[in-house]
């Protein structure tokens, strides 16, 4: 049997774990096997960029964070365009045939999957596993990376706090999370932020200011506000989609964490500071639960190949390893549930959502 492997978009911190559990299993219980592991992800597939993988490169390498094959952002929506006469869908059959591959393998986030899914669609035999520090992607409770992420952005806040504290000001820290709030939440909510700003839940400035003016005067000489990445004022979320990407494109790659900062230096009389943590929440190696729950991830990747089971996704329901049908999650975001118990417990211990 010979299995090809890639590692797509975004890197995080528990890929290689992932791939360990996927790999050692099919080692221990399947007679010949082959791992052809691609570089860079899609990009190694379509220009068949490969090295043939022995069962000692995955030996030592669960807590190892990044990706031993590398990783490269393709998006979905140039997947199907053919640039200079290269089909690149084209090229990526071609490989998984000239290899004679009886299944690829794709550790990637939401827009890989959806790829994932187009290349089953197109007779490739494939199973996705479930990664992105996000945690946004529909069907699975879990997504590895994520629980490291949010510990990288817990102590970043943690950290934040003491020079806040000496110097008497209001931080506004920037979290990552594409067009979801998760990491922002659970970290905010561990590091005990005063006010976590989401996408899924639009701002008014006011509001903010005016829970920032209670906390520096009832509690303490400082104000915490952590800003997920896709944070959104009520004012903006109204805005036509096309006007709005039009703003962010302005914005020039600058954070919305200053624009917060700015629209709250008119309301409030404090010094106000903007942190970006940035990429070091996708760097580092893997906490317990991510090498734990990846390595979970690879046996059940294992299984569906070794049953010959294809066009699975596999999933975390609840605390069960599981897997669904590709074609039924193929890049359906989950958001942050506002109405759920998360959100509720954090209100009722004070903390604002701007609203
Ligand atoms: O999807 C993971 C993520 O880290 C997001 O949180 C962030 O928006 C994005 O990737 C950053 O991407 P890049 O590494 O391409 O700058």
């Amino acid at each position: 049997m010979r299995v090809g492997i890639l590692t797509s978009g975004g890197d995080c911190q528990a890929l290689n774990a992932t791939m360990r559990g996927l790999a050692l299993t099919l080692y221990r219980n399947v007679k010949d096997v082959e791992i052809i592991g691609f570089i860079d992800g899609y990009k190694g597939l379509m220009y068949e960029k490969y090295k043939k993988m022995k069962p000692k490169d995955f030996y030592d390498i669960l807590n190892v964070g990044g990706s031993i094959l590398g990783n490269s952002r393709c998006p979905f929506k140039r997947m199907r365009i053919i640039e200079n006469g290269f089909d690149k869908v084209k090229a990526m059959k071609n490989t998984y045939k000239k290899l004679e591959l009886d299944c690829l393998v794709v550790l990637g986030g939401n827009g890989s999957i959806k790829s994932a899914n187009m290349l089953s669609q197109e007779g490739l035999n494939v199973i996705a596993l479930p990664k992105t520090i996000d945690n946004d992607a529909w069907g699975t409770d879990y997504t590895f990376g994520y629980s490291s992420a949010t510990a990288i952005a817990t102590r970043y806040l943690d950290e934040i706090k003491t020079t806040a504290a000496s110097h008497s000001r209001v931080f506004v820290i920037e979290v990552m999370g594409h067009k979801v709030g998760h990491i922002c939440l659970s970290a905010g909510i561990a590091a005990g932020a005063d006010v976590i700003l989401l996408p899924e839940i639009p701002y008014d400035i006011k509001v903010v200011a005016k829970k920032v003016k209670e906390t520096l005067k009832n509690e303490k000489n400082y104000a915490i506000i952590a800003c997920a990445e896709g944070a959104i004022s009520e004012a903006d979320a109204l805005m036509k989609k096309k006007d709005y990407k039009a703003k962010v494109l302005a914005r020039n790659g600058r954070s919305v964490a200053y624009e917060v900062a700015d629209e709250l230096s008119q309301e409030i009389d404090a010094e106000i500071r903007v942190s970006c943590i940035g990429h070091a929440q996708r760097g580092g190696n893997p906490d317990s639960y991510d090498r734990e729950i990846s390595t979970r991830f690879g046996v059940e990747g294992a299984r569906l190949i070794i049953k010959k089971h294809y066009g699975e996704y596999v999933v975390l329901q609840g605390n069960h390893v599981t897997h669904i049908p590709l074609e039924a999650t193929a890049g359906k975001l989950k958001f942050v549930d506002t109405e759920g118990e998360i959100v509720q417990s954090a209100k009722l211990v004070g903390i604002s959502f701007g609203e």
